[in-house]
């Protein structure tokens, strides 16, 4: 029968056995997928594990601290963090098409990454230890999906599976290769990865910068963040985070409306609110919030967020939209 319990015994088993005393390293994304892969490596062989967590400065507010303290530290797993957000704002500057920003962010996260690598290497050089094996958050359907190629989901380029360099000289551990979604929030809870990101909903590598349309630019950044984090708190508050599946919430940076803020009038930039249900993110429908809820979500932002005038609700289905803007 399957347990929770006997996939982590089984696993661990194999990753001790395939480990040795070999050291381990892992990409860190704040997303359940990872974070679980890591716990469960962690187990299995312990400090020999090294996560590295790349801060491409596209995040949403509270998410590396989240890694950091409730995941990392409760758990006692070291993690490398590097601050990159400098190098990706700047390959970024001057770029507003969508394409164009995933594959310089899955390109500047590839450079982050590898250069974090060789100091983790070199670390245990030193130490006379030998790093041979990376771990990777792989599910089975993202096994499927990168085989198959005819998903609506693939319409945009990803950076999930193979989104590291074919050359890395690490043998690869994957965990998670056999499960699906449900099985590895199971598989996390067991394991004692926090609550909040087991339960985490889907957040797209490239992070806020294909949910700034235009240009991203750390002013931008900054609008988006504070307008996301009283979505996703109003949100939560309603006790609607097992019914959405996710909320992603756009800038339309480029475009200015007039508006009457305070005193005077006001000429500032719509944000989009796109909260969908879905069941595997290939199609999904606009979610029928409760109007006095968006009622509230809207007060909120203008009050808080000066930049933002208006506040839009997305009720499109995917298809034909898809979930992200970009
Ligand atoms: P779309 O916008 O194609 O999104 O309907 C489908 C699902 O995929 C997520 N998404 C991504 N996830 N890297 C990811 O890891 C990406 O580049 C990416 N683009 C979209 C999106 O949030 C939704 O859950």
């Amino acid at each position: 029968v399957w347990t929770p319990q006997s996939i982590i015994d089984t696993q661990i088993a194999a990753i001790r056995e395939k480990v040795g005393d070999a050291q381990v390293i892992c990409g860190l994304s704040g997303g359940v997928d990872s974070s679980v892969a890591a716990a469960l490596v962690h187990r299995a062989v312990g400090d020999q594990l090294t996560c590295i967590f790349v801060d491409h400065g596209l995040l949403r507010a509270g998410e590396r601290e989240q890694v950091e303290k409730d995941y990392a530290a409760g758990m006692g797993i070291r993690v490398k963090y590097v601050d990159e957000s400098a190098r990706f704002l700047g390959a970024l500057r001057g770029v507003s098409d969508p394409e164009q920003k995933r594959k310089i962010i899955g390109r500047e996260f590839i450079r982050s990454f590898e250069a974090a690598q060789r100091e983790v290497v070199a670390e245990a050089g030193a130490a006379g230890k030998e790093v041979k094996f990376l771990v990777q958050g792989t599910l089975y359907p993202d096994v499927v999906e990168s085989g198959g190629g005819t998903g609506t989901a693939n319409i945009k380029s990803h950076h999930n599976v193979g989104g590291l360099p074919e050359d890395l000289k690490f043998e690869l551990i994957e965990p998670l290769r056999q499960l699906f979604k449900d099985e590895v929030r199971a598989l996390g809870r067991e394991l004692g990865v926090p609550e909040v990101i087991v339960k985490r909903q889907p957040f797209p590598g490239p992070g806020l910068g294909i949910r700034i349309i235009g240009e991203v630019t750390e002013e931008r950044l900054e609008i988006l963040r504070a307008a996301d984090f009283i979505v996703r708190r109003e949100l939560t508050a309603a006790g609607l985070d097992d019914e959405i599946w996710q909320c992603p919430v756009v800038l339309l940076a480029d475009v200015r409306s007039v508006g009457v803020q305070g005193d005077g009038r006001t000429y500032g930039n719509p944000i989009v609110l796109r909260p969908v249900s879905s069941e595997d993110a290939m199609t999904a429908d606009w979610s029928r919030l409760d109007w006095d809820l968006v009622a509230r979500i809207s007060n909120e932002i203008t009050n808080q967020v000066p930049e933002i005038n208006r506040v839009v609700l997305d009720c499109t289905s995917k298809p034909p939209g898809t979930i992200e803007w970009e």
